[in-house]
């Protein structure tokens, strides 16, 4: 991560900084705690306050010039309308705090403290979160500008509190899910030819190695060996050896049953011989942001040891067409051997978690959510701001919801009723893979559904969420880090730490 965050005793009046960030809410006055720093101003907050000039509107920033030595820059960063719930606060905050690092990087500003006044664990955690997250970039792939010319980057960050107390594990946890999801992100935005699923299976055995989890990789050939005809077939056009990948952790007691979480990992998505057409191809890179998910989700989990035990699971190829490239009306057998017609071959990520779904189950799982880039459909439903919550227990779909509500990663419930399952009947084999453009999403968890025997179950469609093509203020165009929030804060409910 490019961003050290740390925490200090507030004392703004003898603070020495390049730039102070003051967090405010709608209405907001001058805190007390700045009072004696403003004086040595001669008064510049204030009059700017009492003049409206800064009305601490949610994304409202305003940048005045400091002192010459001292704060010399100040930073107003609105917080909106004074939060409803500790949801709404935390998300405020996070959003703030990631306002507050895109501004520094951009100006050049390599350390910034940030009061936002007394901090709660769940508030630190959020504003650690926006400010790494706001401090993300990727630049492996792009020449560095020469010296001379470049602006330094945002590098450290003090979050400014009256005293420490519970802040201090909000810091250790903001962190921890801030690593998951600079992995997430970094993996999403890494290019196909980069990003393969061999680097998927390294990356998750670098995870493995450094937290002590049990790390399973399936090629080709062990795949076969398993009967996985239905993710083999979409991996039939390419050379690259396809992964189906587990890693194990176990924080939980030894006989108590995992949360299995499962990713969508296609490397890339041409649509096989289905072709896509070429206009924004190129984002099909991002299909495997399911799979980041997760292993954003385990590298989060490695640091916060929550009680529970925790299955990553991913199925990574890359959807190729070529002469050996499976193509529209083959029918394939699945590991639990069922048939499944090809209709189009672009449908092929829920070709992929069929038999990971088969596999989930031996490990005998308390609940299993997957997380896929799978239907164009969700993103004509939902948007780039909700994610499709699907599933076959409803408790279990509130449960899912609520863990993104409070990790300001909104899901929205579609309905799995038996009637869609008609779109999806084959004259040929037992189910086909696409029913069509009518309820795209919801056939496609239908899909998913035939594979899922006995366990508690719930899909997230992603194909919307898990990147974004336009600037959100907060996170540039880009990958932004889901459901890696959604995965954390269920395991750790799960685990009794919330
Ligand atoms: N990866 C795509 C879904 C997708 C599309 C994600 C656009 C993000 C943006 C998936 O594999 C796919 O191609 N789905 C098809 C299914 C159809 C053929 C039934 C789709 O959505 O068009
Ligand atoms: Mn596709
Ligand atoms: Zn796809």
């Amino acid at each position: 991560m490019h961003l050290t965050v740390t925490l200090e005793r507030a004392d703004l009046g003898a603070l020495e900084t390049p730039m102070l960030a003051l967090l405010l809410p709608t209405g907001g006055t001058l805190p007390a705690e700045a009072a004696a720093l403003d004086d040595s101003l001669g008064g510049t907050i204030r009059r700017t306050l009492d003049r409206r000039d800064f009305r601490g509107g949610r994304d409202e920033t305003l940048h005045l010039s400091g002192a010459a030595r001292g704060v010399s820059r100040i930073l107003l960063v609105g917080l909106g309308r004074p939060a409803a719930d500790e949801d709404a606060r935390a998300s405020a905050l996070r959003r703030a705090g990631a306002l507050v690092a895109r501004q520094a990087n951009r100006l050049g500003v390599a350390r910034v403290a940030v009061f936002a006044g007394a901090l709660g664990e769940r508030e630190t955690e959020a504003l650690t979160l926006g400010l790494t997250v706001g401090s993300w970039r990727f630049e492996e792939t792009k020449t560095p500008p020469p010296e001379d010319e470049r602006r330094a980057p945002l590098e450290a960050a003090s979050i400014l509190v009256p005293d420490e107390g519970a802040a201090a594990r909000g810091l250790e946890s903001g962190l921890a899910i801030a690593e998951g999801h600079a992995l997430a992100r970094r993996l999403g935005m890494m290019p196909g030819n980069r990003c393969t699923p061999d680097y998927l299976a390294q990356t998750a055995r670098e995870i493995g190695d450094r937290h002590g989890m049990r790390v399973t990789v399936l090629g080709r050939a062990e795949m076969e060996a398993e009967g996985m005809g239905s993710f083999l077939c979409v991996a039939q056009g390419t050379p690259q050896d396809p992964k189906l990948i587990a890693i194990e952790y176990r924080g939980g007691a030894d006989d108590a049953q995992p949360v299995v979480l499962v990713g969508k990992g296609l490397c890339f998505d041409s649509g096989g011989i289905s072709i896509k057409p070429a206009q924004g191809m190129e984002w099909m890179k991002f299909d495997m942001s399911g799979a980041g998910g997760v292993l954003g989700a385990m590298e989060a989990i490695g640091r916060m040891k929550p009680a529970v035990n925790v299955v990553g699971l991913i199925g990574s190829t890359t959807n190729m067409p070529s002469g050996t490239a499976v193509k529209p009306g083959d029918v394939v057998r699945a590991s639990n051997g069922k048939y499944i017609e090809i209709i189009n071959t672009d449908a092929e990520g829920r070709l992929v978690l069929a038999d990971v779904l088969v596999y989930a189950k031996r490990f005998n799982p308390a609940a299993v959510i997957d997380a896929a880039t799978l239907t164009g459909a969700c993103v004509i439903a939902l948007g780039h701001t909700a994610t499709g919550v699907m599933g076959s227990d409803d408790a279990l779909v509130q449960e899912v919801l609520d863990a993104g509500k409070r990790a300001g990663e909104p899901g929205w419930a579609l309905p799995l009723w038996d009637d869609y399952k008609e779109l999806i009947k084959s004259d040929v084999a037992d189910v086909k893979n696409s029913g069509g453009r009518p309820a795209g999403t919801i056939t496609a968890a239908l899909f998913l559904e035939a594979f899922v025997d006995g366990y508690p179950w719930v899909h997230l469609d992603i194909a919307g969420t898990a990147y974004t093509e336009t600037d959100l203020t907060v996170i540039p165009r880009g990958p932004t880090g889901v459901p890696v929030g959604t995965f954390v804060e269920f395991v750790r409910s799960r685990g009794g730490v919330r």
